[in-house]
């Protein structure tokens, strides 16, 4: 029999639950042995919780399942730091296997988890804090370990890509569609994480260490979500031939690494462009596969809840002693090239002063620079402002930026609405 303690019923431990009560037999067949969920941690013992069966001991005391030496692993599906890291710490240092499902977590303290839990001879399992339902850390761990990748690249948030296909259908402020995406379980706590492009950063941290055998702190990377977009941009993106997505990438370079969080304007016809909703997408480049594309549900109860009894099945065959090694013990020490040294084109949103000599202005300036390929404007309001849309020749951000400080400060130019880079 392997004891299981599920800490959290939220959407991804219910979702877990109900998978694993609905499919038991099957699931106990392919372990080879009984399963059994003896403890569920939540924070509000007075919620309904009816579907969790009477044998089940739902409590809000860690410290009693922590006590309980007959507990073969803890599933941690609370999320955030506190008090996450300290259980998830402490149920390495008893030996216990862990899964967990916290992308804040794996990304932030990847060497330290890996290494306390080869410390204490057992494993972290981590299936579940990216991509959702499609098994992109099995894939770049395990599928292909035999390969060098050598690039990385996709939508990792189901919130962004959520909200941003529902603003392509729907004129809809981007507040209204985070309520959706919370009602629909999507969204983080706090769902800024996934607006700020944090939550994809975690996500392609975690891809980048396993991919390049290293430990990237997240704070050295660029990161820039999806906040200041509107469905303006939206609109505008659409008529130049463009979606607007939240892309996460890592590359390997050779001076190091590139790693970075974006949105972007990619192409109607590129292959990202069709990952709508909660879905997630990842490309990965490398020497045997050459090219491999990976697309499914990235968020939500059940996408997420599978790839947990994924793991389940993992840490069984771990502890039963099928499984006994599968991670490197080294970290390569990699430099992480900035993201300001890469050329791209942009799109830039403007907002002006409906005055043709002001237009004339932003234009030569930008003709004296060489650094505009197209300048639109949008004359159809009848309001005295003007947005202008410029699309750029490839220059480095911090450039662009520095140059936009410059038009910022012509007459009649009110306000620089977004700068974003256009994926080649
Ligand atoms: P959630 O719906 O907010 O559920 C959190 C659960 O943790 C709730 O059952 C809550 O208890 C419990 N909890 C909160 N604080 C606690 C504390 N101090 N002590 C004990 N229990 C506590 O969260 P979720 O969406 O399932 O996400 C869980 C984890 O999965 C996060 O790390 C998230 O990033 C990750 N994840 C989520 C998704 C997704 O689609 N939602 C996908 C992939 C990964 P109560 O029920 O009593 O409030
Ligand atoms: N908030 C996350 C997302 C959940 O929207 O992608 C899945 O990791």
């Amino acid at each position: 029999m392997i004891s299981i303690a599920l800490l959290g019923f939220g959407t991804v431990g219910s979702g877990f639950y109900e998978i694993l009560k609905r499919e038991e037999e099957k699931i106990e067949e392919k372990i080879n042995d009984k399963v059994s969920i003896k403890y569920i941690l939540v924070n509000d013992l007075s919620k309904n919780r009816e579907q969790i069966s009477s044998d089940t001991i739902v409590t809000d005391s860690f410290e009693k399942i922590i006590a309980d030496e007959n507990i073969d692993i803890i599933i941690e599906l609370i999320g955030g730091e506190t008090p996450a890291l300290d259980y998830i710490k402490r149920s390495l240092s008893a030996e216990k296997i862990v899964i967990t499902a916290n992308k804040l977590l794996v990304a932030n303290y990847f060497k330290e988890l890996i290494k306390l839990a080869e410390k204490n001879k057992t494993h972290i399992f981590f299936e579940a804090s990216t991509g959702g339902g499609i098994p992109v850390i099995n894939m770049v761990e395990d599928y292909l370990a035999g390969d060098k990748i050598n690039e990385l690249h996709g939508i990792l948030n189901g919130t962004t890509n959520y909200i941003l296909s529902v603003m392509e259908k729907e004129t809809v402020s981007m507040p209204e569609t985070i309520k959706k995406a919370q009602a629909l379980g999507y969204a983080e706590q706090d769902p800024s994480s996934d607006l700020g492009g944090l939550d994809a950063l975690y996500k392609i941290v975690i891809l980048a260490n396993l991919a390049f055998s290293c430990a990237v702190n997240p704070e050295d990377i660029y990161c820039k979500g999806i906040k200041g977009i509107t469905s303006y941009d939206i609109m505008y993106a659409e008529e130049l031939g463009y979606k607007i997505k939240l892309i996460a990438a890592a590359k390997r370079e050779d001076s190091g690494l590139r790693i970075f969080v974006s949105p972007f304007l990619i192409k109607k016809d590129d292959d990202f462009a069709s990952t709508v909703g909660a879905d997630n997408s990842l490309e990965i480049k490398s020497e045997n596969l050459n090219h491999l594309f990976l697309k499914g549900p990235g968020a939500g109860k059940f996408p997420t809840g599978n790839a947990v009894i994924f793991d389940l099945i993992k840490a069984s065959r771990f502890l039963l002693g099928d499984y006994k090694k599968s991670r490197s013990k080294k970290f390569n020490n990699i430099k992480i090239n900035r993201k300001s040294d890469f050329k791209q084109s942009f799109y830039i949103r403007l907002q002006i002063e409906k005055n043709d000599s002001i237009i004339k202005n932003i234009k030569s300036m930008f003709d004296e620079s060489n650094l505009a390929d197209m300048i639109l404007k949008d004359g159809s309001s009848d309001t005295p402002l003007l947005p202008l849309i410029i699309l750029t020749r490839k220059i480095s951000i911090q450039k662009i930026e520095k140059f936009m400080e410059y038009v910022e400060n012509i007459n009649g130019v009110l306000t620089i609405n977004n700068i974003i880079p256009l994926k080649e």
